[in-house]
């Protein structure tokens, strides 16, 4: 498919409005989203078209084997001129790509994917709130090909839906207090963890949700193997600081290589800190907070950015993160990353595509 495809617009004849008051997140969406489908081998009819339901199959292969993968990502206004930019979408793509190829489904042209996301948020682009609220993006791909044989399907619908969605830290900083997962693990070695697919989310909700209701945000994965080494969290990465190094999990085949990651990699090896992919080892974590040698643990993600940990319960017991309140480095990484996203930051703008008015 070129990039010279063209994409058919059908607007809302009855377009909403947006909500005042508190998005929440992922709650509310705008009137059109952009639709495409792949048939016959090959990706067809990309249209944007007003917002609202499929119809499928009951025996759509999506709906039994969970053939399905999506991505995160935001747009930000700028407050100085109103000017809507995604951050680093070129990474969300790439990954959504990775993951269409462990889920074995067709990768989609990624200046088709760039275009795409760029009508859509410009035919509502007044949906886009002012900052820090943000536009959530929701690129999706779908089995849909009827029949319950379990072989990959050969028809697909690529989907992207946005809405606004309020920020994370409306509420204040309140540092994080996980568990760490003993019981269940989220992915293993050979296994689909570095993919963004439906499956890896349906299988942590349990785990999760048992972990809030004894009173924690979320929970953090140990390896499937030794069930020793800090992975990652429910639905971000993770880091660790010392006064010489900060750590996170490599990014192999069991964690999803965030692109908050990898943005934090960059930006600390600009402060010349040295920030190392290696396995952390829960239980020398643990030691190093009660030591004091461990500074600060911070997770980062689409949703929250960079958010503090305060508690880590392990082995039957809570464990604090020095004194339980965020540290330096995690309110300076979340500021400097908070800048680059609304466009006010002269760090990176290699990493901001501006949404071009049509
Ligand atoms: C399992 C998991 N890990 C990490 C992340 C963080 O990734 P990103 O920074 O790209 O949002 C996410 C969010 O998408 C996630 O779902």
């Amino acid at each position: 498919m070129s990039t010279g495809m063209n994409i058919k617009i059908t607007r809302n004849p009855n377009p909403s409005t947006p909500p005042a008051g508190d998005y929440g997140f992922g709650q509310i969406f705008t009137p059109h989203m952009f639709i495409m489908d792949y048939k016959n081998g090959a990706w067809a009819d990309p249209r944007i078209v007003p917002y609202g339901p499929f119809s499928l199959d009951p025996a759509a292969k999506v709906l039994h084997y969970g053939q399905e993968i999506f991505e995160g990502m935001k747009a930000y206004k700028n407050s100085d001129d109103g000017s809507v930019h995604m951050f680093r979408p070129d990474k969300n793509i790439r990954r959504f790509n990775i993951s269409c190829g462990r889920m074995c489904m067709p990768e989609v042209d990624s200046d088709v994917f760039m275009k795409a996301l760029d009508l859509l948020i410009d035919v509502d682009r007044e949906w886009v709130p002012e900052s820090p609220d943000a536009l959530y993006i929701r690129p999706t791909m779908i089995s849909t090909q009827t029949g319950l044989g379990v072989k990959a399907s050969t028809d697909y619908i690529f989907y992207v839906i946005i809405g606004p969605v309020g920020s994370y830290f409306a509420g204040g900083i309140n540092p994080l207090k996980l568990r760490v997962e003993e019981k269940f693990v989220r992915s293993a070695p050979g296994g689909t963890g570095f993919a963004k697919t439906g499956g890896n989310y349906a299988a942590a909700m349990l785990p999760i949700q048992e972990a809030q209701g004894a009173g924690y945000d979320n929970i953090i994965w140990l390896d499937a193997r030794e069930m020793k080494y800090v992975e990652e969290m429910g639905a971000m990465n993770i880091m660790f600081v010392y006064d010489d190094k900060i750590i996170t999990a490599p990014a192999g085949d069991t964690i999803l290589d965030g692109v908050t990651r990898d943005s934090v990699g960059v930006l600390l090896k600009d402060m010349e800190l040295n920030w190392v992919e290696e396995h952390p080892v829960i239980a020398q974590i643990i030691e190093d907070m009660h030591s004091g040698k461990l500074k600060e643990v911070f997770a980062c993600g689409t949703a929250a950015v960079v958010t503090p940990v305060g508690v880590m319960h392990y082995q039957g017991e809570d464990h604090q993160v020095a004194d339980g309140n965020e540290g330096p480095l995690t309110l300076r990484l979340r500021q400097d990353l908070c800048g680059i996203h609304d466009g006010n930051s002269e760090l990176h703008p290699e990493w901001v595509h501006k949404v071009p008015v049509k």
